[in-house]
């Protein structure tokens, strides 16, 4: 694991979009995995900045996302579908046949997830995988278990992740209780992993990701096993890891 202490949520941001840019310059017809959630939408805006600059250009790749709320469409306001259009897609040169998110409204779930496996290995795996973290250490919609559940499936979401998720709807009441997410196999075989996050909720969850025992129930451990994971934490998130120093884990510092 690559650790990067970023001095503020800023910088982390700058940092995540030139690793993104980066990945598109390397290969432009990448094939990315994006996340949801408040943490990469600096990354985002970033992209598009970049974008505008010329210094970054999705006209050739795929995307995949990792989840989506089960039960809502696309037009739905509240559905990652729409905070992908949003926040990103709209706003760069993204051609709108290479998006790829789990279709929320699906009648047969199990043939959506096996489809949405599919897609990702039709279009060769993927190459980089941006990743948030929730409290709980869920990634994507993985929530802590008893086992690690391997491909894209239908999630019930957990208490805490609805609490924490019920910022972005009117009443708590409207969070969807059920998401289709990538499982962490999915998730494992991407050949890179760029995980972030951001503020002082996160700190003992980012610790027990990168020195805990490798366990579903803090289902962001496993990732302790993959062999190209870059980790950007602000300076809040960071706390505690700075002691810890192992060897198995490089710490980079940025401003
Ligand atoms: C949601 C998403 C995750 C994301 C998490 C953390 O539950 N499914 O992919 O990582 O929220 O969100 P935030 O970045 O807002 O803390």
């Amino acid at each position: 694991m690559r650790i990067v202490i970023a001095k503020d949520y800023q910088a982390l941001s700058k940092k995540a979009a030139h690793i993104i840019a980066g990945q598109l310059i390397m290969k432009p017809d990448s094939v990315l995995g994006l996340a949801t959630g408040s943490t990469p939408l600096g990354t985002y805006q970033t992209l598009v900045t970049m974008v505008e600059d010329g210094l970054a250009s999705f006209s050739q790749a795929q995307t995949f996302n990792l989840d989506e709320y089960y039960g809502l469409g696309p037009q739905d306001p509240q559905s990652y579908y729409y905070f992908m259009q949003q926040n990103l897609f709209s706003r760069v040169d993204m051609r709108s046949n290479c998006i790829h998110i789990p279709d929320g409204l699906a009648g047969d779930v199990q043939m959506e997830c096996l489809r949405y496996e599919e897609q990702i290995r039709r279009h060769g795996g993927i190459d980089l995988q941006l990743l948030g973290i929730g409290r709980n250490g869920h990634i994507g919609f993985n929530e802590p278990d008893l086992k690690f559940e391997a491909i894209t499936h239908l999630v019930a979401l957990d208490q805490d992740t609805i609490e924490a998720n019920a910022r972005f709807f009117d009443e708590p009441s409207q969070v969807p209780r059920q998401a289709i997410s990538m499982g962490i196999k999915t998730i494992m075989h991407a050949r890179k992993i760029l995980l972030l996050a951001s503020g002082k909720e996160k700190a003992s969850t980012v610790y027990q990701m990168v020195y805990g025992d490798i366990r579903p129930e803090l289902p962001a451990s496993v990732l302790q096993i993959h062999p190209d994971v870059t980790i950007i934490v602000d300076e809040a998130a960071a706390e505690g890891l700075a002691q810890m120093r192992g060897t198995d884990t490089s710490y980079i510092r940025i401003e």
